[in-house]
C-alpha cells in the first residue's frame, strides 16, 4: 500500500492590526483612524481554517470574539517593533495590517503639557520601517505580506515599489478611499510579479477569506 502523505501542520500566523499611538506626553498621543477591522477579520478567518494565530492588536480596537486567538496589545511603534522581533521567529506567515505611524515626537514630555500663551511646536522624527527591519530575521520558508494604502491614481506602481523596498513576498494594494470603510477594493501583488484581483469591492470579512486563500497558496508553494 502506498504511504499516506505526511499531514502538513497548520501555519502559524502572526498578524498586526489597528493604529499606533505615539506619545506626546503622559495623556496625549499622535494616532490615526485605522479601525483594525480587516486585521480582525483576517485573524478570525485564519482561526476558522485552524491556523494558529497570534494577533498583535493596537489601541482602541476591540478584542476578537474568538478566544482561541492569542492576543497581545501594543500602543506605539516601539512596542510593536519589540513584539515583532520577539514573535516573528516562531511564526510562518506575517500579515502586517497595522497602520504604523511614519513620524513620532522626538521627546515625550514628562507628565502633562500645560497650556500657556505661547505657540507649541512639536518636533517629529521618522519611525523605523518595521517590515524592512524584520527582513534580516526572515527565513526563506517564512512568508511576509504587507499593505499599501495609496491614492487610486498611483496605487499599483507605488505598491510594487514598497513590495521591493520592504523585501516582502506580497503586498495588498488598497486605495486610501477605503480606509475606515465597511468595504474594501484591493489587489494582491507578489514579488514574482503576479497580481491577483478579487474582482471588485467586497465586505472586509469576504475579502479576508479571499486573501487567506491566496496567502495559503503562496505559503504552500514556498514549502514545496
Ligand atoms: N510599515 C512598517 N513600518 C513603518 C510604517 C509602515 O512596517 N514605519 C508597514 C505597514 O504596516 C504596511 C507597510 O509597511 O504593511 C506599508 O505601510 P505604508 O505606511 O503604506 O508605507 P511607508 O513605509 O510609510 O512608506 P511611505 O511613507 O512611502 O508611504
Amino acid at each position: 500500500m502506498p504511504a499516506l502523505p505526511e499531514p502538513t501542520s497548520p501555519p502559524r500566523l502572526l498578524i498586526t492590526a489597528g493604529p499606533t499611538y505615539e506619545p506626546i506626553d503622559a495623556v496625549r498621543f499622535i494616532g490615526n483612524r485605522s479601525s483594525g477591522r480587516l486585521g480582525l477579520s483576517l485573524a478570525q478567518s485564519a482561526r476558522q481554517r485552524e491556523w494558529r494565530v497570534t494577533l498583535l492588536l493596537g489601541p482602541n480596537v476591540s478584542l476578537p470574539d474568538d478566544s482561541s486567538i492569542t492576543v497581545r496589545r501594543f500602543h506605539s511603534t516601539t512596542d510593536l517593533d519589540r513584539e515583532l522581533h520577539q514573535l516573528w521567529p516562531e511564526h510562518d506567515i506575517l500579515i502586517m495590517a497595522a497602520a504604523v505611524a511614519d513620524y513620532r515626537p522626538t521627546t515625550v514630555h514628562e507628565g502633562k503639557l500645560r497650556r500657556d500663551a505661547e505657540v507649541l511646536t512639536l518636533e517629529l522624527e521618522p519611525t523605523p520601517d518595521l517590515l524592512r527591519g524584520l527582513a534580516t530575521l526572515t527565513r526563506s520558508n517564512q512568508l511576509t505580506v504587507g499593505f499599501a494604502l495609496e491614492s487610486e491614481a498611483t496605487l499599483l506602481d507605488t505598491a510594487r515599489e514598497k513590495l521591493r523596498r520592504k523585501r516582502l513576498d506580497a503586498i495588498v494594494a488598497n486605495p486610501l478611499e477605503t480606509m475606515d470603510g465597511e468595504t474594501i477594493r484591493a489587489w494582491l501583488l507578489t514579488s514574482d510579479d503576479q497580481s491577483f484581483d478579487p474582482g471588485g469591492a467586497m465586505s472586509k470579512p469576504a475579502f479576508a477569506d479571499w486573501l487567506l486563500d491566496k496567502i495559503a497558496d503562496l505559503h504552500a508553494a514556498r514549502l514545496t
